[in-house]
């Protein structure tokens, strides 16, 4: 080690000789002391976290220093300066040796100086977390060839200018979790192309970039979760061409992003814990190269459709567990998926599940089941059986934990553990049952989409229908605002109040019959026509309700005749809107006059009767708008005529006063006393002499 140091000082002598004077003053910092351990910091060589070997620390952690201490030995391998007082990194002396720089839990605001870390070569980990770092310049960490690892977790991080990460060529792992970021650009990864893992969870971004990441070929574990993603391009994920972990939990996705997976050559593992989504349609899960897939603690899904899982023939195990509204698996939502080993269905709502899933499930060995509500009847007939079965061989089956599998219905069978109940009380066939998809009311506003989803169990597998509140089956021919996917989800677009009522969900097998129900309620809009003015050729209206004013925009008023086959005319409301005179009406006439809402949804009508064509009296003067303008027009035009002409007799009385060459006036009106002569400027406006002046001269 000492041969070593010396070689060192050595360097940086020759070095000093051959550039500037400012290496000299370095060394001379140095010189005098080299290697002595700063004051309260404790140094020696200890193995340390994150390196391998045996190294030279220097631990000045928690000391109370606000400044980096100077003359720190050269020999220096790991530089600990955790739980200082730190605001302002701005310079850092030469430590060719420096593999470990630890700066986590100070109160760094600033990466200031862009040569700060120019003089440590060899540094592999930079710890910078627990700081309040808010901003990155470009080449910020420039010089830094060597390192490996960069930790800004946890700091208030907004704004990283472009080529803040320039020259990291090394870095392998880059932690930018915990901050405040809201977008991420692919300008910040340029430099990095050995970077194998970033760490991006709890920030803000709401949006990925198409092509984002098309710079990390090498990158096995991305971390996107605690973010608020909405939706996911699907050339979001293209070039990351290693990826094997990719986490997506905990963001704002309300439907699998089917597509963008799809760019993803082999990933083992794809998390997307609680997101909210509701349902996994048919093919979103499809021609993936996944192993592990976790779609769990997600309180808003409840269905799986047929087919959702398709052709996945690399996934071994599916967590979908802890998903309290999850109701429904379809007993065909697996079709080629023939090596899923692991199906995590635990903490769920199922109160069964068909055998169907068995057979599309060949290599099944683990299914996790405990924890839901079964129903305990021939639904759960076949797992029952191989219990049984399980017990006479004495082998384990399937059901992992099958202890924890307790009935909770029907009524005989509450809190019964399965075990307990007997085979022979199950039959293998029975009637369905409805699952309570839907709510039991709907109260809804006309225009509003009502969508009602209804699933059964039961076998033989139940056909499903839904009854209609005016009695008719599901068929959308009566009414094309009817639309019926996934055989029993029936959405129905834009309600009137003439939907209101029950729909009711029937579910039949051989056995008999299920139905369960709801009530919907649909309300007009609370916005009513009151009449404040009838007259002869024209009618004031006013509209009265709750709808806040701000809201209007979505309303229109019409108004014809009731005989007449013209289109209504239209008038759009908005806020600003109080009233509305209807002009141009024929007397003794009535006329119909209607609010819409989206001008499709009749709100309300008024029959209103014109009266008999009047002269206009007792000072009632009909006011429109063309009248306003008019009378404006008018009194604005007059006073300007009165300026006008104010203005022409000051200028011509003036003139006068000026030019009248003074013995003509003087022949003329010599007998007039000069007093009377003179006009003080504010004579009236009108008087004879002004108005004969102008006259007189010409
Ligand atoms: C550094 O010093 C602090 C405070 O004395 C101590 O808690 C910590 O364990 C030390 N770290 C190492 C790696 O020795
Ligand atoms: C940080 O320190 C440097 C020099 O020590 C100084 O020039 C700079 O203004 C400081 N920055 C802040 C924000 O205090
Ligand atoms: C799926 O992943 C395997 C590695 O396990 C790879 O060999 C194969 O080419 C990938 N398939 C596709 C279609 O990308
Ligand atoms: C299933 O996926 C593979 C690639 O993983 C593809 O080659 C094959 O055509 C797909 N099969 C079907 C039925 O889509
Ligand atoms: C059942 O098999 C297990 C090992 O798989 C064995 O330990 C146990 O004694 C067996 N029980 C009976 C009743 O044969
Ligand atoms: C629907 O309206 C009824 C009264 O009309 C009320 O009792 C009920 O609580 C409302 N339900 C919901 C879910 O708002
Ligand atoms: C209702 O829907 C079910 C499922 O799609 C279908 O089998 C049935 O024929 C439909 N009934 C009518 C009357 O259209
Ligand atoms: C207006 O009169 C017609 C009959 O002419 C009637 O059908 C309609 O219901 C009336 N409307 C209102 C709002 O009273």
């Amino acid at each position: 080690m000492l041969i070593k140091s010396q070689g060192n000082n050595l360097l940086t002598i020759i070095v000093c000789i051959v550039v500037t004077s400012y290496c000299l003053e370095v060394s001379s910092n140095h010189d005098p002391k080299p290697g002595t351990c700063p004051e309260k910091c404790d140094c020696g060589r200890h193995l340390i976290y994150l390196l391998e070997n045996q190294v030279y620390i220097v631990n000045c952690s928690g000391v109370g220093y606000v400044d980096i201490p100077s003359g720190l030995p050269s020999k220096t391998d790991a530089l600990l300066l955790t739980d200082n007082n730190f605001h302002n990194l701005s310079h850092l002396g030469p430590l060719p040796n420096l593999q470990l720089l630890d700066l986590s839990h100070n109160v760094i605001q600033y990466i200031d100086n862009h040569w700060l870390f120019e003089y440590l070569p060899n540094l592999h980990i930079l710890r910078l977390s627990n700081n309040a770092v808010r901003e990155l310049k470009h080449g910020s960490f420039s010089g830094l060839k060597n390192l490996q690892c960069l930790d800004l977790s946890h700091n208030i991080l907004q704004h990283v200018e472009l080529h803040a990460f320039g020259g990291l060529n090394h870095l392998a792992r880059l932690y930018l979790d915990h901050n405040k970021l809201t977008d991420l650009d692919r300008s910040w990864f340029l430099s990095m192309s050995l970077l194998y893992e970033v760490y991006l969870s709890h920030n803000l971004i709401s949006r990925l970039e198409a092509n984002g990441f098309d710079m990390l070929s090498q990158v096995v574990h991305l971390d996107l979760s605690n973010n608020i993603i909405k939706t996911i391009n699907s050339d979001t994920f293209a070039g990351l061409n290693n990826l094997k972990v990719l986490d997506l939990s905990k963001n704002k996705l309300t439907s699998f992003p089917a597509d963008c997976f799809q760019k993803l050559p082999y990933s083992e593992k794809l998390i997307l814990d609680s997101n909210p989504i509701t349902r996994l349609k048919t093919k979103d899960i499809s021609d993936l190269n996944i192993s592990v897939l976790s779609l769990s603690y997600m309180h808003l899904l409840r269905v799986t459709e047929s087919k959702a899982f398709y052709n996945l023939s690399k996934l071994v195990s599916l967590k979908l567990h802890d998903n309290p509204a999850f109701l429904y698996v379809n007993p065909t939502a697996f079709y080629n998926v023939p090596h899923l080993e692991k199906l995590y269905l635990h903490n769920n709502g199922l109160m069964g599940i068909s055998p169907q899933i068995q057979i599309s499930l060949p290599n099944i060995k683990e299914l996790h089941l405990y924890q839901n509500p079964l129903h305990c009847d021939c639904n759960i007939y076949w797992i029952k059986k191989q219990l049984v079965s399980g017990e006479i061989h004495n082998k384990s089956t399937i059901f992992t934990d099958s202890d924890k599998l307790v009935c909770d219905s029907p009524d005989t069978n509450i809190n019964v553990p399965l075990r307990q109940v007997p085979l022979p009380s199950l039959s293998p066939l029975c009637p369905p049952t409805t699952l309570p998809l839907f709510q039991d009311h709907y109260n809804l506003s006309i225009g509003q989409t009502l969508s009602l989803e209804c699933k059964a169990l039961g076998v033989p597998s139940p056909d499903l229908v839904w009854l209609l509140p005016n009695g008719q089956l599901n068929t959308s021919a009566h009414d094309k605002r009817i639309v019926i996917k996934e055989p029993t989800l029936i959405t129905l677009k834009g309600v009137l109040q003439s939907d209101s009522g029950t729909y009711a969900c029937k579910a039949s097998n051989v056995l008999g019959f299920d139905i369960s129900s709801t009530a919907v309620n649909v309300a007009n809009k609370d916005l009513k026509i009151v009449p404040i003015g009838i007259f002869g050729d024209y009618i004031t209206v006013a509209w009265r309700g709750t709808i806040p004013r701000l809201n209007l925009d979505d309303f229109q008023l019409n108004y014809h005749t009731k005989t007449s086959t013209d289109q209504p005319q239209k008038i759009h409301l908005h806020k600003l809107l109080h009233r509305y005179t209807i002009t141009g009406l024929k007397p003794m006439t009535t006329y119909e006059v209607c609010l819409t809402y989206l001008d499709q949804y009749l709100v309300h009508c008024q029959n209103i009767t014109t009266n008999q064509k009047t002269v206009i009296k007792l000072g009632i003067t009909r006011i429109t708008n063309t009248h306003i303008i008019v009378g404006i027009t008018t009194f604005i035009g007059s006073v300007l005529t009165l300026i006008l002409i104010g203005y022409l007799w000051k200028k011509f009385y003036t003139k006068k006063g000026y030019i009248d060459p003074e013995g003509k006036t003087h022949d003329h009106m010599s007998p007039i006393p000069l007093e009377n002569l003179f006009q003080p400027q504010s004579t009236p406006l009108c008087s004879s002499r002004t108005a004969l002046l102008p006259n007189s001269q010409i």
